[in-house]
């Protein structure tokens, strides 16, 4: 036996480390694992689509060379660089690969705002993003959104209250309501950044998967075609091969102006040299096939995303609100009446169902109860038909109850 007490953590940890919490949800949700739920809580992509055959060839060819597994630059490979930034209209320069965009999340909050500062986030939004705002002592202001983004002018009011170092946005297929802000709105809302002079972060992992609808510029297209130089932009953007290729090899990138990229690249640095060298040589092989990728993603996803609207109409008609999205994993449900879709998640559990409840996405405590976030990604359509037919009298009795 020692003859000293163990540490007590709860002593030795930092400030930051004991903001961390784990979240309830999450816990409630491991029964998801279980095969006899049909789970439209996950955010995962399907497996099925992931392009494992083209990566078991392309690891055959990448490891022939020992650079493969050998330190690289924090910057990342060049030739992923380049095309990234290609497809951005900016050089390499403007591109910063990062371990996920999660990583890119984290090291952009740290560079931009201090401990105590506050960003905008739109209400509701990405929990990844709360989580890493928690980490950093960040506060989160959630502004007021619509069907068609954040709303200009509760924006302009949250920015002329001064205090404010960034906005953080998905304009496409908004995680957790799949909602896209329409074009009027990016050009308001970059507008409001310029004459501010806030940074915008550009969140988007889900855009290139749109199934409807006609493809609108980035934040980040708009602001060089409207300043002429990548430099002047107020858009840090991010995006990621997670959703396209495969979460597992977390290759994503931040684009910016090079001023910016150069700080993230020394942050970079300390927080973990760079990115895998296989995991990124991995991806510039597949580079010649993600347009097909993205079309067999799109494909299946679009037809899940209808099987789900299918489903809803028929079960509720218009008794129920929620989004229509037109790419990405998410639809947001509305319950009307003062239905707790948290208290109501071990009767669908129990029913053999599983979503997430909308309070996980606010920022802002006691928010969001009566909605819910359904991912169509991972079930077919039959078990979507399936999963709605369990889901709906479970719902149905708590707004009989409510009314
Ligand atoms: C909005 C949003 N941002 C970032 C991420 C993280 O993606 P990555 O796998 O690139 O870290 C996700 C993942 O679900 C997401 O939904």
């Amino acid at each position: 036996m020692p003859d000293h007490a163990p540490i007590d953590w709860s002593r030795r940890l930092s400030p930051a480390a004991l903001r961390l919490s784990a979240s309830d949800i999450r816990e409630i949700l491991k029964v998801t694992e279980q095969p006899s739920v049909i789970s439209f809580a996950g955010g995962l992509p399907a497996p099925e689509l992931f392009p494992v055959q083209a990566l078991q060839e392309a690891a055959a060819r990448v490891l022939q060379q020992d650079t493969a597994v050998q330190y690289s630059t924090t910057e990342g490979d060049p030739a992923l660089r380049r095309w990234i930034g290609g497809h951005a209209g900016v050089t390499p320069d403007h591109v910063q690969i990062v371990s996920g965009s999660q990583q890119g999340l984290e090291l952009v909050c740290r560079l931009l705002v201090a401990p105590g500062g506050a960003v905008v986030v739109e209400n509701p939004t990405y929990l990844g993003w709360l989580q890493v705002c928690q980490f950093g002592g960040v506060r989160t202001v959630p502004v007021a959104t619509d069907a068609d983004g954040i709303l200009p002018d509760a924006l302009d009011e949250a920015l002329s209250a001064g205090d404010i170092s960034a906005v953080y946005l998905m304009p496409n297929f908004q995680n957790p309501t799949g909602r896209t802000t329409s074009l009027e709105r990016r050009e308001a809302i970059l507008e409001l950044a310029i004459r501010h002079g806030v940074p915008l972060i550009e969140d988007d992992p889900y855009g290139e998967l749109r199934f409807r609808g006609e493809p609108l510029p980035s934040l980040h297209d708009l602001a060089i075609a409207r300043l002429g130089d990548p430099d002047a932009s107020p858009v840090i953007r991010l995006g990621t091969f997670s959703k396209i290729l495969a979460p597992g090899l977390r290759v994503a990138w931040v684009l910016g102006p090079a001023p910016f990229i150069d700080r993230l690249t020394l942050a970079k640095q300390a927080a973990d040299l760079h990115t895998s060298t296989l995991a990124q040589r991995l991806a510039v092989e597949l580079l010649p096939i993600v347009p097909e990728q993205i079309a067999k993603v799109t494909a299946a996803y679009g037809e899940r995303a209808l099987a789900l609207e299918d489903a809803l109409d028929a079960a509720f008609g218009d008794r129920l609100v929620r989004t229509r999205p037109d790419g990405g994993m998410f639809t947001w449900l509305e319950l009307d009446g003062p239905v707790d879709a948290a208290a109501l998640l071990p009767a669908a559990l129990e029913a053999g169902v599983a979503y997430v409840p909308g309070s996980a996405f606010h920022a802002v405590e006691g928010e969001g109860r009566s909605a819910l976030r359904l991912s169509y990604s991972c079930a077919t359509p039959a078990e979507i038909h399936e999963g709605i037919g369990r889901l709906a009298p479970v719902l149905r009795g708590a707004l009989t109850a409510a009314a």
